[in-house]
């Protein structure tokens, strides 16, 4: 595969890509039937976080995730889309194929009440005491559109640093991030096919709206990033405090 420079400097620009089609159709079946076991069958049970609700598990999932699912199925390391998601990650962040940290992530939308993904950015999670350069590579395996929560970008957020964030709602007990004052920029939603992916550097601010239709919304989500580098005066997170 070979990435055109034009892509990797508006990647740099825009802080964001619509990449096309990353999975065949019989590939996103395949990962669909994995999806449904392992957030239906209980096989992940102790795998499984909702990002939007209290953390003790409490209450109906509102927006179930699993990381690293790989360690449960570990044919998802073979796929086509994991294959070519690390090829536009060598190419965009500029590293060489053993150079690249990575790990997988799955997020379900539920039909019907899946709720909104508050903006933030996703090296707002990340420990400040390590610096990377990071991009997360999003694809849907229905069409993604404005109605089931496609994702939103700030453009040229990522050139900004972290912004104030704070736990969902100010309430310590649900872990998903959000920002304090989210951004007042140009936005562009990117809708996309079953399949096809979007990618975005971990520094810019993005926002999926709830899942207003009535089949869930699945993503599989891969995280690519250089090798972390200590960081000699880190800047504060204190969301990221024990609480
Ligand atoms: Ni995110």
């Amino acid at each position: 595969m070979t990435v055109h420079a034009e892509l990797v400097d508006r990647f740099h620009e825009t802080g964001f890509l619509s990449l096309g089609a990353l999975s065949d159709a019989t590939e996103v079946r395949w990962l669909i039937d994995v999806f449904d076991v392992l957030f239906g069958s209980g096989l992940a049970d102790g795998s499984i976080l909702d990002i939007a609700g209290p953390g003790d598990g409490t209450g109906a999932r509102r927006l179930p995730q699993i990381l690293r699912p790989e360690n449960l199925v570990p044919e998802l390391m073979d796929t086509g889309y994991r294959r070519r998601a690390k090829e536009w990650a060598q190419a965009l962040l500029g590293v060489p194929d053993d150079e690249l940290t990575w790990f997988g992530h799955m997020i379900l939308k539920p039909a019907c009440d899946g709720v909104e993904t508050p903006w933030h950015q996703d090296e707002a999670y990340f420990d400040p005491r390590w610096r990377l350069r990071g991009l997360t590579v999003w694809m849907p395996l229905e069409d993604a559109t404005v109605h089931n929560g496609c994702l939103h970008f700030a453009v040229g957020s990522h050139r900004q640093g972290v912004r104030p964030h704070r736990h969902i709602g100010g309430r310590r007990d649900i872990r998903g991030l959000e920002e304090v004052a989210p951004p007042h920029g140009r936005v562009v939603a990117c809708p996309v096919p079953a399949g096809h992916a979007t990618v975005h550097d971990v520094r810019t601010a993005h926002y999926a709206g709830p899942n207003r239709t009535d089949r869930p919304r699945r993503a599989y989500v891969h995280v690519f990033g250089t090798a972390a580098e200590p960081v000699t005066d880190p800047e504060p997170r204190p969301w990221l405090d024990p609480a």
